[in-house]
Formats: C-alpha cells, sequence, structure tokens
C-alpha cells in the first residue's frame, strides 16, 4: 500500500517513543542507517525526534532535510547500524527518492524534518509505504536485543559498569525468549561494539 499522505498510526508509530531505523544520505550520495527514537506526545501530537550531535544521521538529516523511518524487526539490522555500516545492498532508492530505505523493512515513512530547538526535529510524514501487514507480537529476545544495544550505547559514553551488568541481564533473556536471529544480534553487538569489558558482560 502507498499512502501520498501517511498517517503515523497506519505504521504502528504510537504515543510513545517508537524505535525505527532512520536512513539518511550524505551530501555525497552515501546511504547511512542508525537507530533513533520517534517522539509522539498525546495520540494527535506532531512527532518529532532528538538528534544528538556527532552522528551521520544528523549530519546528513540537516544538510538534506530529509529522513526515512524504517519499520523492521530484524534485531541483527539494528546492531550492526548501531556499531557499524550496512552493507550498500540493503539500501534501495524508491522512485524519485534522494533519501534511502531498507530493502527489508516492513513499511517506511519520508519525513521532511525541521530543527525546532536545540537538538529537537520536527518530523512532516511526506510519503510511505507498507509493505508487509504481518502483525509484530511481542517477543521479549527482540525487546531485549534493543534494551542491551541501549546500555552498550549508553556504556560506550559513560564507561560506567553498571551498563555491563544490564547487558548481561538482558543477554540472558535473549538466550531463554530469543529466536535465532535475536541471539545472532548479541553475539554480533559483542564482537562489534569492540570495547573493552562488553564482550565479557556476563551472561
Ligand atoms: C534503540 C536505539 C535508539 C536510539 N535513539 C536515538 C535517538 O533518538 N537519537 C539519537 O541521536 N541517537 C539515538 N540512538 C543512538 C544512535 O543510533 C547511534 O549514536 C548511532 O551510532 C548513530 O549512527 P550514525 O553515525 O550512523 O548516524 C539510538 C540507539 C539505539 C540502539
Amino acid at each position: 500500500m502507498t499512502t501520498t499522505q501517511p498517517n503515523p498510526d497506519d505504521f504502528g508509530i504510537r504515543n510513545g517513543i517508537t524505535e525505527v531505523i532512520a536512513t539518511t544520505r550524505s551530501d555525497s550520495g552515501v546511504p547511512n542507517a542508525a537507530p533513533i527514537g520517534i517522539i509522539r506526545d498525546g495520540d494527535r501530537g506532531s512527532l518529532c525526534v532528538r538528534l544528538f550531535p556527532g552522528s551521520h544521521t544528523r549530519e546528513n538529516a540537516i544538510a538534506s532535510g530529509e529522513i526515512v523511518a524504517n519499520i523492521t524487526r530484524d534485531p541483527v539490522q539494528y546492531v550492526e547500524s548501531t556499531f557499524g555500516d550496512l552493507d550498500a545492498s540493503a539500501f534501495d532508492f524508491p522512485d524519485g527518492m534522494r533519501c534511502p530505505v531498507l530493502k527489508n523493512a516492513s513499511a517506511w515513512i519520508l519525513f521532511e524534518i525541521e530543527r525546532l530547538k536545540g537538538n529537537v526535529f520536527e518530523l512532516a510524514p511526506v510519503r510511505g509505504v507498507i509493505r508487509g501487514t504481518k502483525p509484530f507480537a511481542i517477543n521479549r529476545g527482540f525487546n531485549a536485543v534493543i534494551e542491551s544495544l541501549v546500555h552498550a550505547t549508553r556504556y560506550q559514553l559513560t564507561r560506567d559498569s553498571k551498563y555491563l551488568d544490564w547487558i548481561g541481564h538482558y543477554g540472558r533473556i535473549v538466550q531463554v525468549c530469543g529466536g535465532v536471529r535475536e541471539k545472532e544480534a548479541i553475539a554480533r553487538l559483542k564482537e562489534l561494539a569492540g570495547f573493552a569489558g562488553l564482550a565479557e558482560a556476563r551472561q
């Protein structure tokens, strides 16, 4: 289904913070992907993101004025786009779009982005596609991969060892509740994050 004026509700972007993989394009045409949280304040509230300094996503979004939110449940892609680069073959450029999308996203929305203040940017939906209509049932293993990733990014910033304990805690949930792809994601996280201590986060 293609919509010209996408309604965030149809894409599962609800009240609160929705985690997506954002795709952007650099001035020189290089596609980039990284997880971000889309903030929706109230059911009718407008959408915004906080983009912290230092990321390609922020730099590209400011330069191009565009960002795509990809709705995807591939835990390995979350890990690889946080701590590494996705292979060029992961991206697609739909007709007439400068901004890339993820080939395997079950849905995506192109937003125009405008800086409100500081790190806060407003998102205006422009165009969207829903490719898959299969429901996303809850899997604690998938959720635990996302929690581990968030703690790994915090550990990277602060080096506070409490984050290693939490990564260990969520890693145990992945081993019990996750599927093959979630277990692969945790293994990739420890490999890619590549900072001392993370590999020893106790399972
Ligand atoms: C689940 C999750 C949500 C995140 N949300 C945000 C966010 O809302 N804003 C942000 O600036 N960074 C966020 N991050 C951190 C970025 O994804 C991370 O800094 C990434 O390395 C940036 O990559 P890039 O330089 O390719 O853009 C999030 C990370 C994870 C794992």
